[in-house]
């Protein structure tokens, strides 16, 4: 009895893993949970909601230009995405998108995830993007750069001691060889046995 009441219930767990599929999309099962999420090729505008357990998202060929920050945040079974195909705006918005996408296992078609708009950006592809494309950007822009500044900080700081420790210890150096070569007995020793040769 127990045994057939968590059948029933895995069944129902798993039916409600596929119940999640956003109505746009196709799904279909893989593994234990996970879902491949097949929203390819429908006209979509907006991302759908997403179940937590999509393992492969296909959002290809739609008519997508942005991405809200935060949107693709709870996907954390994700193993294949692709976004290429869309007419996506490159504002400063789009840097949501950029970082996720570089931060995802494997992307299909990375090299065709391109800008649509601004001109100055379009037919760009993402991972080509610098930044200053977007001159009136609020935010800053790369966040690596900030990281990169900070540890270069350290490091800078780092130099400095190891600087300041060498003059030191060239100072204590230079005080001692004073006190070997201005030393009276080696030098004298030396001539004396020289000048006794020479006699
Ligand atoms: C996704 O759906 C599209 C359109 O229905 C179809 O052409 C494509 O083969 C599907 N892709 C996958 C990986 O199932």
């Amino acid at each position: 009895m127990s045994r057939i009441l968590l059948l029933l219930l895995l069944i129902r767990h798993s039916e409600s893993s596929i119940d999640l599929c956003p109505a746009s999309c196709s799904c279909s099962m893989i593994e234990t949970h996970g879902l491949i999420v097949n929203c390819s090729s429908r006209h979509l505008s907006a991302v759908p909601d997403l179940p937590v357990t999509t393992v492969r998202l296909y959002l290809q060929n739609n008519q997508l230009t942005t991405v809200a920050p935060g949107t693709l945040d709870h996907l954390v079974s994700l193993q294949e995405v692709d976004f290429s195909g869309n007419p996506w705006n490159c504002d400063c918005s789009i840097l949501y998108l950029k970082v996720w996408l570089e931060s995802q296992p494997v992307q299909r078609n990375p090299a065709n995830v391109q800008c649509a708009t601004p001109t100055l950006t379009s037919m760009k592809a993402f991972q080509d993007l610098t930044g200053n494309e977007m001159p009136r950007c609020g935010r800053p822009w790369p966040i690596k750069c900030k990281k990169f500044f900070v540890r270069d900080l350290y490091m800078n700081g780092l130099v400095v001691v190891v600087l300041i420790l060498m003059s030191y210890v060239a100072r204590i150096a230079r005080k001692l060889s004073c006190r070997v070569a201005v030393s009276p007995k080696f030098p004298q020793t030396t001539f004396a046995k020289e000048s006794n040769k020479s006699k």
